[in-house]
C-alpha cells in the first residue's frame, strides 16, 4: 500500500514536472510566461514593440483556454477534456480561423508552425493540465495578499489600516477580471499595503459583518479597524485608475468620518 502511494506520487510529480519541461523545451522559444496585463496592453497598442513577443504568452493562452474551451462551469475534469482535444487538434493543424484568442492579439502574430507528430499525445494531456493551472499560479503569486476577516480586524489595528472586504462568487465575470488585471498590478498593491488589509470572501459560503447583504459581485466594503463602522459600500468593477481613486476617496472619507454605518 505505501509503495502504491510513494508510485503514485512520483508520477504525478514526475508528470506534472515534466508538462513544465515539455514546456519549456517545446513552447517557450515562442511563448513567454507571465507578463502583466497592463503592460501586454501597453505592448499591443505600440505594435508589439515593448517586449517584441514571438507569441502570445502562456499566460493569454491559460486564460483563454479556461474561458473558451467547453464548459467553464462545469467540473474540471470534463473541461480538462476538451482543452486537451482542442490542443491535439490545434497543435497539429494550426489556424487562425479557430483561435480562441481575441484578434486584437493574434493580429500581431503569424499563425503559429504545425507540431504534428512533435508531440505525444500524453505529452499534450499533460500539458493541458500545465497550461490550465499556470493563470491561477500567476495570479496568486502575483496577487495582493489576503487575511480572514478576524486576522485583518487585528492587523488593521496593530497598523492603523482600515479593513476592505471583496465579495465575490466564482465564476464571477467581474470578479475574475478585478483578480486578472486589478489585484497584480504593483501601483494597487502598494496602495492596498500601505493603509488597508484585504479580505476576501465568497458571498455563497461566507456572512459580512453587521448582518450586511451582499450587493451583487465583485463589492467592496471597507470596515474601520475597530470593526465598528462602514465606511461605505461599493458593488461593480473598475479599473487600476478608478480603483485607486476608490481607495483615496474611502481615506478622505474616514478623516471627515463619514460611515453608511455607524454602530460604535
Ligand atoms: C515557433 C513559435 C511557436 C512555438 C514553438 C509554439 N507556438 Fe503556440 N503559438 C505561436 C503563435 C505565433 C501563436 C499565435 C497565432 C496562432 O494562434 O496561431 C500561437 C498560439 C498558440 C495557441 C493559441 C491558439 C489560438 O487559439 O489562437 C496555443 C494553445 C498554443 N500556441 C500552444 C502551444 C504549445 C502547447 C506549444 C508547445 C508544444 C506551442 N504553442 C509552441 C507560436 C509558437
Amino acid at each position: 500500500m505505501k509503495i502504491l502511494l510513494l508510485i503514485t506520487t512520483l508520477t504525478i510529480f514526475l508528470f506534472s514536472n515534466s508538462a513544465e519541461d515539455t514546456f519549456e523545451k517545446k513552447c517557450s522559444t515562442c511563448h513567454k510566461g507571465y507578463i502583466a496585463q497592463s503592460q501586454l496592453i501597453k505592448n499591443y497598442e505600440q505594435n508589439n514593440s515593448l517586449f517584441k513577443l514571438k507569441a502570445p504568452t502562456l499566460t493569454e493562452l491559460s486564460f483563454a483556454l479556461r474561458d473558451q474551451i467547453g464548459d467553464r462551469m462545469g467540473d474540471k475534469e470534463s473541461q480538462l477534456m476538451e482543452i486537451e482535444d482542442f490542443l491535439k487538434n490545434y497543435l497539429s493543424d494550426p489556424n487562425k480561423k479557430r483561435s480562441i484568442l481575441s484578434k486584437s492579439v493574434t493580429r500581431h502574430f503569424e499563425t503559429m508552425p504545425k507540431m504534428k507528430g512533435k508531440l505525444k499525445d500524453e505529452e499534450i494531456e499533460a500539458l493541458a493540465s500545465y497550461m490550465f493551472d499556470y493563470s491561477e499560479e500567476m495570479i496568486a503569486k502575483h496577487s495582493v495578499k489576503r487575511y480572514s476577516y478576524e486576522d485583518a480586524l487585528k492587523k488593521a489595528k496593530a497598523e492603523d489600516k482600515i479593513v476592505l472586504i471583496e465579495g465575490y462568487i466564482i465564476f464571477c465575470r467581474g470578479c475574475m477580471m478585478m483578480d486578472r488585471e486589478v489585484f497584480v498590478e504593483d501601483v494597487v498593491k502598494e496602495a492596498l499595503d500601505k493603509d488597508f488589509v484585504f479580505v476576501k470572501e465568497n458571498m455563497l459560503k461566507e456572512k459580512l459583518p453587521f448582518g450586511m447583504k451582499s450587493m451583487g459581485t465583485p463589492s467592496f466594503y471597507f470596515i474601520t479597524n475597530d470593526g465598528k463602522k462602514v465606511i461605505d459600500k461599493i458593488q461593480g468593477m473598475g479599473t487600476v485608475d478608478e480603483f485607486l481613486e476608490l481607495l483615496d476617496e474611502i481615506k478622505s472619507a474616514l478623516k471627515k468620518g463619514e460611515f453608511v454605518i455607524d454602530k460604535s
